[in-house]
């Protein structure tokens, strides 16, 4: 299977309102045959005059090879800034140039043990594709999902049809248990007994289910959301401190080295440094 990414010149399908978040169903011949879950695809947005030069990375939420429309790949998202609120704003045959899929995948596990994933806000729109693999190797799927409110979750429904159990938190209270998903990951690694984490959604919420995770000897996967300029491997821009087999940090590209790493890997407190020791880095202090 040629997993190269391609770039094509995406139609859009529908732009569907998803609580706080917006799906869209993007026609883009290719994609869905090379995507594994836990890819992205990169959007050019503003069009073709648009000064916004960069192209924005979306996980991919469900890619389909050969659907009634043909190959459709689709992403959900927040409203941000400039560029996230042009891709609301399309409609159905709008053009949107789409490069992809970018990226490492989840690696799955080669036992059918349980497995657990976290998904923060619309970060759980990955995990879907995830839970579909994961189940076809006979591993039972259990979900974590958790937002700010209830209108910032995503994929309730759609979890409680594919995983064996989903626990749901918000910050306020307005659905599920009250608090954060770190708060009930103990006992649903507890209840489990899963040996690997699955986890996308924010930063903080990545560095503290690695952190748990390492506490309970499980291993973790989670895919970053490092801000990125070119997506492809170039630019350096999506750079964090991630330990290495040999032991050394080094800072590697998120866009082709990740987004997903090891949990235990990441130096989640030093993310947006070079911090000392990083190969590479300029030296300071007596010496130089
Ligand atoms: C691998 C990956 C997967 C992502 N998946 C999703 C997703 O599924 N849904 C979703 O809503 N968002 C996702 N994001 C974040 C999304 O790329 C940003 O929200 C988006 O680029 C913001 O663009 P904007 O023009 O609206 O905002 P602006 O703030 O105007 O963006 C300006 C620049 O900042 C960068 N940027 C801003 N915010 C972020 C951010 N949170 N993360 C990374 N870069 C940022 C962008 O590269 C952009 O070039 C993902 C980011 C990465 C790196
Ligand atoms: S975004 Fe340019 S190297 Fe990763």
């Amino acid at each position: 299977m040629n997993r190269e990414p391609l770039q094509v010149r995406g139609r859009v399908l529908s732009v569907d309102r998803a609580g706080e978040y917006h799906h869209l169903t993007l026609v883009a011949p290719g994609v869905a045959e090379r995507t594994r879950p836990g890819a992205f695809v990169a959007l050019a947005v503003g069009g073709e005059t648009s000064a916004m030069l960069l192209r924005r990375a979306f996980s991919i939420y469900r890619a389909k090879a050969s659907g009634v429309y043909g190959d459709t790949v689709e992403v959900v998202f927040a409203v941000h800034g400039s560029g996230t609120a042009w891709l609301a704003d399309r409609r159905a045959a709008d053009e949107v140039d789409v490069v992809g899929p970018l990226g490492r995948p989840f690696t799955l596990p080669t036992e059918p043990v349980p497995c657990v994933l976290v998904g923060g806000g619309y970060g759980s729109a990955p995990l879907f594709a995830l839970a579909e693999r994961l189940r076809e190797r006979g591993c039972p799927v259990h979900m974590v999902l958790g937002g700010a409110t209830e209108r910032r979750l995503f994929g309730v429904l759609e979890a409680r049809r594919s995983a064996q159990t989903v626990a749901v938190t918000t910050e306020d209270g307005s659905a599920g248990t009250t608090g954060r998903v770190i708060d009930v990951l103990p006992e649903v690694l507890a209840r489990t007994g899963a040996p690997v984490v699955y986890a996308c959604g924010p930063m903080g919420m990545l560095r503290a289910v690695a952190g748990l995770a390492a506490e309970h000897g499980v291993w973790s996967q989670c895919a970053v959301e490092e801000s990125m300029a070119c997506g492809v491997g170039v630019c350096m821009t999506c750079v964090l401190p991630v330990r290495d087999d040999d032991g050394l940090v080094r800072m590697v590209r998120s866009c082709v080295e990740g987004p997903v790493f090891r949990g235990e890997r990441v130096l989640w407190d030093a993310v947006g440094t070079v911090p000392a020791g990083t190969v590479g880095a300029p030296r300071v202090g007596p010496g130089r």
